[in-house]
């Protein structure tokens, strides 16, 4: 299976309970390496850049509101089928619909607060990461 990479978001639910750490912990148990990390207090306009494609939702202004109320924690993971293989330990978007034991299910409170982001399709992963992060800022990891 292929070595992809993909692009995660510990929202500011998540750094404000202080489960950064547990978190990363999910990911490590995974098998998935962090490869870039930054912490970040984004603006207006870095999130609803970030978040463009929902820019008509009805959710959109809430949600940026929500992705500037404090930092995050801004990680390109990487492994073997990373972006499904993320995806599966964050669990579904609505944290009542999660299955137990995932990210979201333990971490999250609400749809609209819902503890991480994670990348959808490998396509989307490489237009995320070099959003936030310089080519050179990534550091491959060899084992
Ligand atoms: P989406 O891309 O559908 O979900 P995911 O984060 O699982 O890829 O939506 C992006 C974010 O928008 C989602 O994490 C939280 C927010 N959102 C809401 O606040 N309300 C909603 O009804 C939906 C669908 C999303």
């Amino acid at each position: 299976m292929a070595v992809e990479r993909t692009l995660s978001i510990i929202k500011p639910d998540a750094v404000g309970n202080n489960v950064i750490g547990q978190i990363y912990t999910r990911f490590e148990a995974a098998g998935l390496k962090v490869v870039a990390a930054r912490m970040a207090h984004l603006t207006e306009k870095e999130a609803g850049g970030f978040y463009e494609v929902h820019r008509a939702r009805p959710f959109f202004k809430d949600l940026v509101g929500f992705m500037i109320s404090g930092p995050v924690m801004i990680q390109v993971l990487e492994g073997e089928n990373a972006v499904a293989k993320h995806r599966d330990i964050m669990g579904a978007t609505d944290p009542k619909k999660a299955a137990p034991g995932t990210i979201r299910a333990d971490f999250a409170a609400s749809i609209d607060e819902n503890a991480v982001h994670g990348s959808d399709s490998a396509e989307n992963a490489a237009v995320e990461i070099s959003y936030f992060f310089r080519a050179t800022e990534l550091c491959p990891r060899t084992r």
